[in-house]
């Protein structure tokens, strides 16, 4: 068998990669409320849906001990309240965005 012309080689495998492309352009969009606790680095020091560090407590749970109410209040106090923490304060963040993270984690169960 006659091999096919490299240039046709070549459109194939370009027409593959831009296929490739637009599939990976519809992939879901990542929950509002993740993006911010990817950004702000809470996974540094806590688990998170079995992703994280170490440092302090699981949080994929934490909906089961906690209200939104109180994981709110614990994102704005930061350690204060505990003697040996040293979890920082988010008080500069917009009310919107903590109020989207204490409700996404308290969802998580
Ligand atoms: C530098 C490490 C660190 C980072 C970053 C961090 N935390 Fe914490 N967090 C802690 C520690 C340590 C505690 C335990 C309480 C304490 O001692 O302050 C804690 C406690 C908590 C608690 C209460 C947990 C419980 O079991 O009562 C919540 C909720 C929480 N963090 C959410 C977050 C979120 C959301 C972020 C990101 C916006 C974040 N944390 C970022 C260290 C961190």
């Amino acid at each position: 068998m006659k091999t096919p012309p490299l240039i046709f080689v070549i459109i194939f495998l370009c027409s593959f990669f831009s296929v490739a492309a637009i599939a990976a352009d519809d992939t879901p969009q990542i929950d509002p409320a993740l993006e911010l606790i990817n950004v702000l680095g809470c996974k540094g020091c806590h688990v998170i849906s079995g992703k994280g560090g170490s440092l302090a407590t699981d949080l994929t749970h934490i909906g089961s001990r906690l209200s939104a109410k109180q994981i709110e209040a614990q994102l704005t106090s930061g350690s204060a309240a505990q003697v040996k923490g040293f979890m920082p304060s988010y008080t500069s963040l917009p009310k919107a965005d903590l109020q989207r993270i204490s409700e996404y984690l308290y969802n998580l169960h």
